[in-house]
């Protein structure tokens, strides 16, 4: 019998992480998590079932993605040696750390922003350094390029539109950055297909800018797909710490599909943003709650009193968003996912009961 100080033997980077809680509660109506509430098209799975009869699965995946690479090229008018396939963007940003910082560096963003910056930074012995965004959740590019110079920061991650307060930076402020930062920008446009403002035709002109995407919003979460598109030699860099087999069979056939076949998952992102003007509209109504504008498949709003009663009382009926009270300049903010016409008209339902038994 072995009985090792375990405690002791992890490294005390990893050992100073709190876990990152990811709400997996058994809801009927999941709105937390930012996923496209439609299944994938008929055609689209029609396409899959035909592909697995030539799957060779006792074969490893094709380690270079090369069939997916060729579709998102066509698809963006780039090239296939400006690309990189992570399992989901998530991996990407790691793999960028990876390539450009060493223990103790420092990455910076504008706070509040997609958590897992920080958190993965963390896990691998960076300072993860950030200024507040202003009150309309913009920020100033001369100040965070100050203070990113202050603190020697590698790379100043910008998410655009930014998760979790839905609005895309201004275009300018984020060009000023991509042009006079001497380190790496990466623009996470996770959300990029509810906002449709990017940067990718900036690539060729700026070798220090790196732009994610993701196919986790628009269908294909549980199938763990992101790509990351940047100057060849960054692209070069990262596939020498890239895991070879990071992206399995299945998953790169079904990118595939979904980049060659884009009307059916055009339809349902037309369909999303009708509601997202739907429900921005009706929650606009409720004189208690302050709604954000937003450029992706969800939105922030505040409540008042408490987000945490709100919170509860949604889940008890059945109803799952996103409790963002905990950050100090999110109190009392909830963030939802647009769903389905149905779910979000429960969720409006609710609100509606909701508000007459908190002020009969
Ligand atoms: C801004 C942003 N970037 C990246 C990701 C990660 O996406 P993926 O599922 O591709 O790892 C998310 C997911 O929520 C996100 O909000």
């Amino acid at each position: 019998m072995s009985n090792v100080d375990l405690m002791n033997l992890i490294q005390s980077n990893v050992r100073s992480l709190k876990p990152y809680h990811v709400e997996n509660i058994d809801c009927e109506i999941k709105l937390h998590a930012n996923e496209n509430p439609f299944s994938p098209s008929d055609e689209l799975l029609d396409l899959l079932t035909e592909s697995i009869k030539s799957f060779q699965l006792n074969r490893y995946p094709d380690p270079d993605s090369r069939n997916l690479k060729y579709s998102i090229a066509k698809r963006l008018n780039t090239d296939t040696s400006r690309l990189v396939i992570g399992n989901g963007s998530d991996e990407i940003i790691l793999l960028l750390l990876q390539v450009f910082c060493q223990e103790g560096d420092s990455i910076i963003f504008p706070d509040p922003t997609f958590a897992m910056y920080a958190i993965i930074a963390k896990g691998l012995g960076l300072k993860p350094v950030n200024i507040p965004l202003d009150d309309h959740w913009d920020f100033d590019a001369a100040e965070l390029l100050k203070v990113a110079e202050e603190n020697k920061s590698r790379i100043i991650f910008l998410s655009y539109p930014n998760n979790p307060t839905g609005n895309c930076f201004s275009e300018n402020e984020v060009r000023k950055v991509v042009e006079n930062f001497s380190g790496i920008v990466v623009v996470d446009e996770a959300y990029y297909d509810f906002a449709r403002k990017s940067f990718v035709g900036e690539i060729e002109k700026h070798n220090n800018l790196v732009v994610l995407r993701s196919l986790s919003k628009i269908g294909l979460a549980g199938l763990r797909v992101g790509f990351g598109v940047a100057d060849p030699l960054i692209i070069d860099q990262i596939n020498k710490v890239r895991l070879p087999y990071n992206s399995n069979t299945v998953s790169q056939t079904m990118a595939e599909h979904l980049m060659t076949h884009f009307d059916p998952v055009q339809k349902q992102i037309n369909s999303i943003l009708e509601e997202r003007t739907r429900l921005i509209g009706e929650l606009e109504k409720f004189d208690s709650l302050t709604v954000y504008p937003s450029d992706s498949n969800f939105f922030l709003f505040r409540t008042e009193p408490s987000a945490d009663k709100l919170f509860r009382y949604l889940m008890d009926n059945g109803i799952l968003v996103r409790n963002l009270s905990s950050h100090p300049r999110l109190n009392n903010c909830l963030r939802i996912t647009i769903g389905t016409r149905d779910e979000n008209n429960r969720f409006l339902s609710k609100m509606a009961d909701y508000t007459q038994t908190e002020n009969p």
